[in-house]
């Protein structure tokens, strides 16, 4: 099982400290989370379990000094599509990579949101995140207005298969870059409604098909409302390789139970 922090824009320098030495206690005293990918994932995209935590950009020297040496992957949570340039306020990817860290979260939805993220925007995030030799984590979901008239699954294979392509296409012959998707139904992120576990089945067994496509394993993660209440439950689902946590993962307790149920 990969499970994965989204701190998003929380924590002071000082509490951001903190939770990154409990994570690598936590990754320390549990070293055993489960692989729960299979073989296929295992072969193709070369990651099947771990923690990562995606920081505020900010936060990545401070990731670095504390996760580097231990077996807590880092990243952050967005990365420009272009190389450099005149962004006032963004980040790069090569900038990410000068921290040691090794992930970039694509897609979320807050930034398809907030910041009107569109497909290709996203995938040219993932490949400047490759050419800087940053792995990619890849969010989809759907609306609740999707999801009441039976879009759900329309929508998020469009999501994957347009920003995936695109991907594929501008994709190096020798690229290393590792993928992982995480599938967050909008309408259960920090909202405390999670999705049911036949919905998250139904859903994760059309991304893995979708995938397969298109030629790409790659491990599904399951995100919105992740609690320790509800974790064990949602790893049990066939196709679930762990989780995209984001209000729990700002507990070290809360997350440290979450990664029980992984383990
Ligand atoms: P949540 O957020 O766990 O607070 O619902 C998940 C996410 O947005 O990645």
């Amino acid at each position: 099982m990969i499970i994965a922090a989204n701190w998003k824009m929380n924590l002071s320098r000082r509490n951001a400290g903190d939770l990154l030495k409990s994570y690598r206690d936590i990754a320390a005293t549990k070293a055993n989370i489960s692989d729960g990918g299979g073989e296929g994932d295992k072969k193709v995209s070369g990651v099947s379990s771990g923690l990562i935590a995606f920081v505020p950009a900010c936060y990545l020297p401070l990731a670095e000094d504390i996760l580097s040496l231990t077996s807590v992957q880092f990243g952050a949570q967005d990365c420009h599509a272009e190389a450099k340039g005149a962004f006032t306020g963004d980040v790069s990817a090569s900038m990410i990579a000068d921290f040691s860290a090794c992930w970039v979260l694509c897609g979320h939805s807050e930034r398809r949101q907030y910041h009107a993220e569109t497909d290709d925007v996203i995938a040219g995030k993932m490949t400047q995140a490759a050419q800087s030799g940053l792995n990619a984590l890849l969010c989809v979901g759907e609306s609740h207005e999707d999801r009441l008239s039976n879009q759900s699954i329309d929508v998020v294979t469009r999501q994957l298969m347009s920003t995936l392509q695109i991907w594929q296409s501008s994709r190096a012959d020798n690229s290393t870059q590792l993928l992982v998707i995480a599938y967050e139904p909008i309408w259960a992120i920090g909202t405390g409604l999670v999705a049911s576990l036949e919905q998250i089945s139904e859903m994760h067994a059309a991304i893995k098909a979708c995938l397969a496509g298109l030629g790409i394993a790659a491990p599904v993660l399951y995100g919105g409302s992740v609690k320790p209440d509800n974790a064990a439950d949602i790893f049990a689902v066939a196709d679930v390789d762990g989780a995209l946590v984001g209000g729990a993962s700002l507990n070290a307790e809360g997350f440290s139970q979450i990664v029980e149920a992984a383990s």
